[in-house]
């Protein structure tokens, strides 16, 4: 039983990792530079080193593989985010159609399954789609909004404002990617399931951007204002930034297209993860924004 894993120095993939390790699997790890692989992990993975962008490594080192996790590696800032995501996943797709994958389990996003009109987000529904045509057993996790999304923008935090474009208060499923991993190894793990499956990865609550807020303010010990930005503001500074258009319109789409979306998994049970945004702010937020 060989498990593929994808993106292994990842939030999501080095969970993952680690807990293949701990129920005493050797995964394969498909990754750029194993030396970002800390030593312990190196020596216990089948190291195979290549680009997720390079069809011919893809296709070569999934193959006879039982099981892939796949992560999307294309970056929002690509001249064409969608597209390149999609393609991306080509060999993928044509390992599982010839049979030579069996089972993938998919980092997918919360938006996919409005199919258009997400941003970039409609790339993962792309290859959600292109992976349940072939006979391959397929999960998809469709993942609410991750915590460390913040981390990127570091120096606003540090200067007390959180920026967004999203509504201050509608709520949304925002999600540690270490419980992302949690829920993708046990799905790696389970050898039961079969056909096309799609589960949602919630985190504990949703949360308004206002309630972020405010608990970025209780566990910084420092204040921290809400400021909402308007589309074309966000439009403006992405293109400033050198974003081609299409790039452009793929991140604002991932905000604007799912505003105001109920998701089609509703929380529950099965959905709902553990880790606390305050405790994840705790215990990563407060010491990157120290440094
Ligand atoms: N952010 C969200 O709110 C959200 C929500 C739902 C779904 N998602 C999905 O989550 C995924 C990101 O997961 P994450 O946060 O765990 O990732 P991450 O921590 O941002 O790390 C990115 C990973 O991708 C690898 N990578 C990037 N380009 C690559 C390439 N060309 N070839 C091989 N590896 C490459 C990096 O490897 P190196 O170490 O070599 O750099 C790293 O392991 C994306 O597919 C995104 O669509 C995100």
């Amino acid at each position: 039983m060989t498990i593929v894993v994808t993106t292994p120095t990842g939030h999501v993939g080095s969970r993952v990792v680690r807990l293949l390790l701990q129920a005493g699997v050797r995964p394969r790890v498909l990754v750029r530079d194993p030396a970002r692989l800390d030593a312990a992990t190196r020596e216990r993975v089948d190291v195979r080193r290549g680009d997720l962008t390079d069809a011919a490594f893809v296709r070569e080192a999934t193959s006879g593989a039982r099981t892939v996790f796949w992560v999307d590696p294309t970056p929002h800032s690509s001249e064409d985010p969608i597209e390149t995501s999609d393609r991306t996943a080509d060999p993928l797709i044509e390992a599982a159609q010839a049979g030579d994958v069996a089972r993938v389990v998919l980092l997918s996003s919360v938006g996919a399954e409005k199919r258009h009109g997400a941003g970039h987000i409609d790339g993962l529904a792309r290859i959600e789609e292109r992976l349940d045509a072939t006979s391959a057993d397929t999960l998809h996790l469709r993942c609410g909004y991750f915590f460390t999304n913040l981390l990127m923008d570091l120096d606003g935090l540090a200067g007390g404002v959180l920026t967004t474009p999203f509504h201050p208060d509608v709520p949304m499923a925002w999600v540690d990617p270490r419980d992302i991993g949690d829920v993708v190894a046990a799905r790696l793990l389970n050898d039961d399931w079969k056909g096309h499956e799609i589960q949602a990865v919630h985190g504990p609550e949703d949360l308004t951007f206002q309630q972020v807020a405010a608990i970025l303010t209780e566990v910084l010990g420092r204040t921290v204002q809400l400021v909402v930005v308007g589309e074309d503001d966000v439009r403006e500074a992405l293109r400033s930034a050198g974003l081609s258009p299409t790039a452009v319109e793929g991140i604002v789409g991932m905000s604007a297209g799912t505003r105001d979306l109920v998701p089609e998994q509703p929380r529950d049970v099965v959905t709902t993860t553990p880790t606390p945004l305050a405790a994840w702010a705790y215990a990563h937020l407060r010491p990157a924004l120290s440094q």
